[in-house]
């Protein structure tokens, strides 16, 4: 934990350190505001993790570091849009605050300031560092648009929820960790090996993130609670839950999804998921996708001592309730 927050506090000042310009006020004040709300700078702690478990520095790989959590929070404020979500990190999100071309605007901006950063790495590896970049961001988009198209497809599967989950989520945590292995200059067999971490770790973190929509604690979450089960998001809960349910409890389910009374839907929703005990069983495949991580890891060719910061990560992320 210790080791984590040392990371973090380094990120934090970096993110401090820059300076947007005063005007378009409308365009930039929107930026200023939500960089410095928080979050926990998870995905640029995984670059700098991933570049000095291969032997390179934080410094070294900070402006690929911040570019990661640019993206993520362009996405973000894009995502917010999506869902119509009041509040991010426990304020209101950018189009509430202001409105939604706004939150558009801002958003492209941030993502080509994350292009900005990535290209300070040095020439030799940006090929490699952009060819994944981009990739992973068509991924994103891909994953979020399998995010919408499921707020009303009829049936989902497990297996094509988790790649949704994969794409909107997992890729990010990939993208972040081999972008620091490639500053690094790590072998693609360990780069390959430390994506697919991240790519677990991810979809064990989607899962959690599902989990803890529903059942976090309001005064600590930073997001609306329940606002997946308000926009009948395809979650595995409630995948679980359809497969779990009896024909009579089907049929609940189906008219919980209609309810117009949100706080009604989230507690009708809550206590249907209670008895058909899906909360643990979500946790049982989120922590199957944690030991699958922990298998990758332990194939890349590097001593154990250096992996122990993933490893610390990866077990925070897990327990996590933000
Ligand atoms: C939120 O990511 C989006 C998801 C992929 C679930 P985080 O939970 O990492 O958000 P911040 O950056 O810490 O606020
Ligand atoms: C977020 O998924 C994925 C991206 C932002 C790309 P969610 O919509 O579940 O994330 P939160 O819950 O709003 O943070
Ligand atoms: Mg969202
Ligand atoms: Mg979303
Ligand atoms: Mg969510």
């Amino acid at each position: 934990m210790q080791s984590i927050e040392k990371y973090s506090v380094f990120i934090e000042e970096e993110i401090k350190k820059t300076h947007y310009p005063l005007t378009p006020k409308n365009l930039y004040d929107p930026l200023r505001y939500f960089m410095t709300l928080g979050g926990k700078r998870m995905r640029p702690i995984l670059t700098l993790m991933g570049a000095e478990a291969f032997g390179s520095s934080k410094k070294e790989a900070l402006p690929a570091a911040l570019a990661v959590e640019l993206f993520h929070n362009f996405s973000l404020i894009h995502d917010d849009i999506m869902d119509e979500a009041p509040i991010r990190r426990g304020k209101e999100t950018v189009h509430t605050k202001w409105n939604q071309n706004i939150a558009i605007l801002s958003g492209d901006v941030l993502l080509v300031y994350a292009y900005q950063l990535l290209a300070q790495q040095k020439a030799e590896v940006l090929p490699d560092l952009l060819n994944l970049f981009n990739t992973t961001a068509i991924e994103v988009c891909e994953g979020q648009q399998y995010d919408m198209d499921f707020e009303t497809k009829k049936s989902v599967s497990i297996t094509e929820y988790i790649e949704m989950i994969r794409l909107k989520t997992s890729v990010l945590l990939g993208c972040a960790l081999e972008m620091g292995a490639i500053i690094a200059g790590a072998s693609l067999s360990d780069r390959k090996l430390i994506y697919e971490f991240g790519q677990q770790i991810g979809i064990a973190f989607q899962i959690q993130d599902d989990i803890l929509d529903l059942y976090a604690d309001p005064s600590k979450f930073g997001k609306q609670v329940g606002g997946d089960i308000i926009s009948n998001k395809t979650t595995l809960l409630l995948l679980k839950a359809f497969e779990l349910a009896d024909p009579y409890q089907k049929e609940k389910l189906n008219a919980i999804l209609q309810e117009s009374d949100f706080d009604q839907k989230i507690a009708l929703a809550k206590h249907l998921f209670d008895v058909l005990n899906v909360r643990n069983v979500c946790k049982e495949i989120m922590n199957y996708h944690y030991e699958q991580a922990k298998t990758a890891l332990e194939k890349i060719q590097i001593p154990a001592s250096q992996k122990e910061p993933l490893l610390q990560l990866a077990a925070y992320l897990m327990e996590r309730e933000i």
